[in-house]
């Protein structure tokens, strides 16, 4: 029997040198980060199944996409219904929407969600058969603004995490009446290249013309290049959405190619599409992408609505966070070890580290029995900056030792202190954390950034002097 882990998927560790970006450190950051950007937003969380009926995916994906004619999980359940695992979010989003009472659904709105979604798609890098998308739909604004606020959600995501050189190309596809236009016009195009076209695109050439332009066949590319734009087949309301929607990113300064071979790989959009593409991952250069699509939620049976939305692939995301070195700070592990050295001791270190935890302070207790000096070392290994040591004579007088693991000093104090004295402590952040981050920060930045941070720094470093000036001023007035 191989209990091996299947091609194309991947375990998150705690910490992976090998690579990096399967270090679960990053992932929390990254969803932390999107959850405040979509917030700051005003986006609302969803959380949908991962698995749904095929159908959905059949209808609104399109049966003659790669998703659904070659990549879907479908599988019949015990109860005889067919199934399958999501291989994206926007049509289960707007299946919840269709689920939802008519006071619900009444609301312009603004959904987000995060999770895995499962391509059966031949595994490489930046490829994988369960990946992990963070998409947002808006749901009843047809406006062009709408689609412009999206993007910009995506960018200033993208800037908060400080990534780079990433460009956005854009395109139109128009209402159904012009894409019908254009579709003709393709065809017309295409029939007398059907000898040097790839096989698939022969096939799509009569299911779907439009997926022809995606293609990445070389001979296919090379006659795309003479291909009808769609941008000359669109109608006058597109063309003004699509104008308003370039006048907005240039308002807002969010720099854009137009690409008319954009078509995106679903079938359900309309007017504006968009991708965004770095040039840091190889051919899996695609980090998200989207558009409008204002019939799909009628096409499911929902009220006859519009919707804009994108979703971005968290794999690619982080691979070009550390592609392009940027220092994502991880958060913080325990940041405090009991290390109890008798019985006694034992059970009021136990006490110790469950009031510390009411108080949010990372701590462990050590159970093992082992030698002293083994045990602060495993403690200095999974970096604790201090550990407490409890002896069964100490505790019996009611005191503890904390012990500094940078510096070695060691203080004595009352167990009933200890709480108090660690709160404070760590509520302000140390010299030694800071000088650490220092460090990191002129491996990895330009230095001109890095003096930057130096300047920041400084200020708070300035902050925390004058607060223990005025804690001391305190201790002191206490003291008299
Ligand atoms: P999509 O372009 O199929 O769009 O996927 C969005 C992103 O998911 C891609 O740009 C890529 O970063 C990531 N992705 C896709 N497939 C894989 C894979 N096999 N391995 C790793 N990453 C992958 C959608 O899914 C649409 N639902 C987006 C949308 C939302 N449109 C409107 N609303």
């Amino acid at each position: 029997m191989d209990y091996d882990i299947l091609p194309g998927v991947f375990d998150i560790l705690p910490e992976n040198k090998k690579e990096g970006w399967r270090s679960s450190a990053l992932w929390q950051k990254l969803e932390e980060l999107i959850r405040t950007t979509c917030q700051a937003f005003g986006y609302e969380e969803i959380r949908t199944p991962i698995f749904e009926r095929s159908e959905l995916f059949l209808r609104s994906s399109g049966e003659t996409t790669d998703i659904v004619s070659k990549e879907l999980y479908r599988f019949v359940d015990k109860g005889e219904r067919d199934v399958a695992l999501r291989p994206e979010g926007t049509a289960p989003a707007l299946r919840l929407f269709k689920d939802q009472d008519q006071e619900w659904q009444k609301h312009h709105r603004k959904l987000f969600y995060m999770g895995p979604m499962f391509r059966y798609d031949r595994p490489q890098a930046g490829r994988y058969r369960q990946f992990h998308q963070f998409g947002v739909e808006v749901l009843g604004a047809s406006d062009p603004e709408v689609d412009v606020e999206v993007i910009d959600l995506l960018f200033t995501l993208f800037s908060r995490i400080g990534l780079k050189g990433l460009k956005l190309e854009l395109n139109s596809l128009g209402t159904l009446a012009s894409r019908e236009n254009y579709l003709k016009g393709l065809v017309e195009y295409y029939t007398p290249f059907l000898k040097r076209l790839s096989l698939d695109s022969v096939r799509r050439l009569e299911t779907n013309p439009l997926r022809i332009l995606d293609s990445k066949d070389p001979h296919d590319k090379e006659i795309n290049k003479g291909a009808p734009s769609i941008l000359e087949y669109l109608d006058e309301p597109s063309k003004a959405h699509f104008e308003k929607v370039k006048e907005w990113l240039t308002k807002l300064n969010i720099p854009f190619v137009i690409n008319p071979n954009l078509v995106r790989g679903l079938d359900y959009y309309n007017q504006t599409v968009f991708e965004v593409v770095t040039d840091q991952l190889g051919s899996q250069n695609s980090v998200g992408g989207g558009g409008r699509f204002d019939s799909l939620l009628k096409m499911l049976g929902g009220p006859d609505l519009p919707g804009f939305g994108f979703a971005a692939g968290l794999e690619r995301v982080i691979q070009t966070i550390l592609k392009q070195e940027i220092f994502f700070l991880p958060p913080k592990g325990p940041e405090l070890v009991v290390i109890p050295l008798g019985e006694k001791s034992l059970e009021t270190g136990y006490q110790l580290v469950r009031t510390l935890r009411q108080a949010n302070i990372a701590s462990v207790i050590d159970f093992s029995k082992k030698k002293l000096s083994k045990r602060l070392q495993e403690a200095h290994d999974i970096g604790a900056e201090r550990v407490i040591i409890l002896g069964d004579e100490e505790c019996e007088k009611g005191e503890a030792k904390i012990k500094i693991m940078e510096s070695g000093k060691e203080l004595l104090l009352p167990l009933s202190e200890i709480p108090s004295y660690l709160s404070l402590e760590t509520k302000l952040p140390s010299l030694s954390q800071e000088s650490k981050r220092l460090s990191e920060l002129s491996k990895t930045k330009s230095l001109q950034e890095t003096s930057s941070d130096l300047a920041n720094l400084s200020k708070k470093f300035d902050t925390i002097h004058q607060n223990l000036k005025n804690l001391s001023v305190q201790s002191m007035d206490t003291n008299a």
